[in-house]
């Protein structure tokens, strides 16, 4: 088989330097492993409109649809507030995500033990949590039409449109089932049947493809509030939650808090299998680019890193490498290793972006 490729969108903000780290990882892999991919770096976001104007040029659009695997960095900043919407840095991740198809996003939120102690809850509710969010992204409220801000009397008015399709349900709710199969077998559907006609056939076809296809699963439907209240309750109930666009973008930071840091989580954004079997697939971490602590050397990357893990698992077929990777970071954790999120009220030393990284590098030597 030919050399996996791999298009690195570094983006704005800390993206930049966290995928520096993950370059390294990668080295790595083609040094002492014998995995070697090709990598091509492009623009995105802020970078890619200070260079040509637009968050997204067609000519990395064109790359992005050709190789195995596009592993994103973070877009935005303050210094893009004032863009018009259309070339606003996010449009350019948007874009990736629509014509790539990657409907089924895929957000692990994972509390490690060394960190425990660092989330805002107490330790016994979350130590030991293991969830994924599916979250559909290429459909919904993000991209419904009618949109747009219009003139309407003497006043103008905003619409968006929640708009969800039979197919687009049944996709997504196989993608969460499939995925439930290789963890803890549950799935908890969330959307606001009681309010929302897509919420009421968001239900209907979950439970139609469960009962005919993947019965052995456990399914449960929650109203997506009361799901937000659950996951700061009890999140240990869940598996996988299975979910919309906009309330899986809040469901997900939710989430991702609850482990103690946003440094610290990927995710994997997952479409249709191209000729080659493989799914087209864009990793990214769920942070955002962090303006206010770029270029300091104070960025976390392990969110990132972990996001090329997760390349290794889907993209690759490379599962135990991935755990290779997983299994390096705890034990960098472990060892007491902390950038300044990870640092509680206790304080200490933060080690930069860079230590980080090479104290990662070292965990995978010593793995081998
Ligand atoms: C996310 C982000 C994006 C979203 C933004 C940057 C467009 O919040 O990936 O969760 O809203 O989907
Ligand atoms: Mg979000």
């Amino acid at each position: 088989m030919s050399t996996p490729s791999l298009l690195i969108l570094p983006g704005d903000g800390i993206g930049p330097e966290v995928m520096a780290e993950v370059r390294k990882v990668i080295d790595w892999f083609g040094a002492k492993r014998g995995a070697s991919f090709d990598v091509s770096e492009d623009l995105v976001g802020g970078a890619a409109y200070d260079a040509h104007g637009t968050p997204l040029h067609d000519d990395t659009m064109a790359h992005a649809q050709e190789v195995d695997a596009v592993l994103l960095g973070a877009v935005g900043g303050p210094k893009y507030d004032d863009l018009d919407f259309s070339v606003k840095p996010e449009r350019g991740l948007l874009r990736l995500r629509k014509e790539m198809d990657l409907f089924a996003n895929l957000r692990p939120a994972q509390c490690f033990d060394a960190l425990a102690d660092f989330s805002s809850l107490k330790k016994d509710i979350v130590a030991g949590l293991d969830v994924v969010i599916v979250r559909e992204l290429t459909s919904g409220v993000y991209f419904g039409e009618p949109r747009g801000i219009f003139e309407e009397g003497n006043e103008r008015v905003g619409i968006n449109t929640q708009r969800y399709t039979e197919s687009e349900i049944d996709r997504i709710a196989r993608a969460a089932f499939e995925l439930a199969r290789k963890r803890g077998n549950k799935v908890c559907s969330m959307e606001k049947a009681n309010v929302m006609e897509s919420g009421i056939l968001w239900r209907e076809v979950t439970q139609r493809i469960h009962d005919a296809d993947y019965a052995d699963v456990e399914l449960s439907h929650m109203y997506a509030d009361n799901g937000a209240m659950q996951l700061v309750r009890a999140p240990k109930q869940f598996d996988v939650i299975l979910t919309d666009n906009l309330f899986g973008d809040i469901l997900s930071d939710c989430a991702a808090m609850l482990t103690g840091s946003l440094g610290m989580l990927p995710s994997a954004s997952l479409g249709a299998p191209m000729a080659n079997g493989r799914p087209r697939a864009l990793y990214e971490p769920v942070h955002g680019s962090a303006p206010d602590i770029a270029g300091q050397g104070k960025a976390n990357p392990i969110a990132c890193i972990l996001s090329f893990a997760m390349a290794l698992r889907y993209s690759f077929d490379m599962g135990e490498d991935a755990t290779r990777v997983e299994t390096a970071v705890e034990k960098v954790l472990a060892d007491g290793m902390r950038t300044s999120d990870l640092l509680g009220a206790e304080g200490g030393k933060a080690s930069s972006t860079t230590e980080m990284g090479d104290a990662i590098i070292a965990a995978l030597d010593a793995s081998l």
